[in-house]
């Protein structure tokens, strides 16, 4: 009999998978092609304190093996998220995670408060956007920042915080150490590397804002080895992500210490990657008689 429970802060998960910020909204786009009640965890898009446009287009790009987004966290504003999307996600039997991002640390802070009553069990902190001006990865490449915001939403938040941390640094282990020294409860990783495509006949970027992030299947070797090297350096959970498209990309990821995974680019080619991934999760537990995954977590 296989348990595929995991647990972060306190919170129960039924399986390790959940969705990367962005890539699954909050759901709804996705209900029709997936029983959302399989998800470990939704992981919603970034919630911010009022809405945001987000950036002019075009905002995607494909290039090989992944693609480029720069849609400048483009939402409707947290009144409207606990509103129409909280009860919604509630249907299911699914924990719920809660990207938040914020232009300044006061944005950051008014959207925790916001969310402090609000129905859902875990905040993911976005301070690795590399599609804003201000916040995003402005704060997560510099360790005095990260001390400075996650200190704050860390005193104003109800539920425990995961910080998403940014590839785009010289050594994920300091930043990760500094979100882990302020506070933070887990440490998603990674978000998207900066990039870029230029359309050659035009003699122009592709993106209407120059350079993007970059996501997909490229990416996993350098997002794996940055979730190894800092399993070995925190005393916090890390939620494994970057171009998982499949359980044995999953299963990769927990071998190098990874305590739950998210699956993001791939949800755009096939819409059924996440449960995929968790049958293939179990299948795999089954076949090499893993009895729970912390049999195998962090092995390497
Ligand atoms: O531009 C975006 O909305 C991307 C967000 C992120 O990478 O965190």
């Amino acid at each position: 009999m296989i348990d595929t429970r995991v647990s972060i802060a306190g919170i129960e998960f039924k399986n390790p998978v959940t969705t990367a910020s962005g890539t699954f909204g909050s759901g709804r786009e996705f209900g029709e092609f997936v029983d959302l009640n399989r998800l470990g965890a939704i992981t919603v898009k970034g919630v911010a304190d009022k809405p945001w446009q987000g950036n002019d287009s075009p905002r995607i790009a494909e290039v090989y093996g992944g693609m480029l987004n720069s849609v400048g966290l483009q939402n409707p504003g947290a009144d409207y998220f606990i509103k129409e999307d909280i009860p919604f996600l509630r249907q299911f039997d699914t924990k719920i995670i809660v990207n938040i991002c914020g232009h300044t640390i006061d944005e950051y802070v008014r959207v925790t408060e916001k969310l402090r009553s609000a129905d859902i069990d875990l905040l993911e902190l976005n301070i690795s956007c590399p599609n804003v001006k201000e916040g995003g990865m402005a704060f997560g490449t510099d360790c005095k920042m990260i001390e400075k915001v996650v200190g704050a939403v860390k005193k104003a938040a109800a539920q425990p915080l995961i910080v998403k941390m940014s590839p785009n640094v010289t050594d994920i282990t300091e930043t990760s150490k500094a979100a882990e020294a302020a506070g933070a409860d887990a440490l998603s990783m990674i978000n998207t590397l900066t990039g870029m495509k230029i359309d050659i006949y035009r003699r122009k970027p592709v993106l209407a804002n120059k350079i993007g992030g970059m996501s997909g299947p490229a990416i996993k070797p350098v997002a794996l080895r940055m979730v190894w090297q800092t399993a070995k350096a925190v005393n916090i959970p890390i939620i494994g992500m970057g171009g998982i498209s499949d359980a044995e990309d999953a299963i990769e990821f927990i071998m190098a210490g990874a305590t739950m995974v998210s699956v993001g680019t791939a949800n755009f080619s096939n819409p059924t990657a996440t449960t995929d991934t968790i049958s293939g999760i179990e299948k795999f537990m089954e076949d090499q008689s893993i009895k729970n995954l912390a049999e195998i977590r962090g092995i390497i």
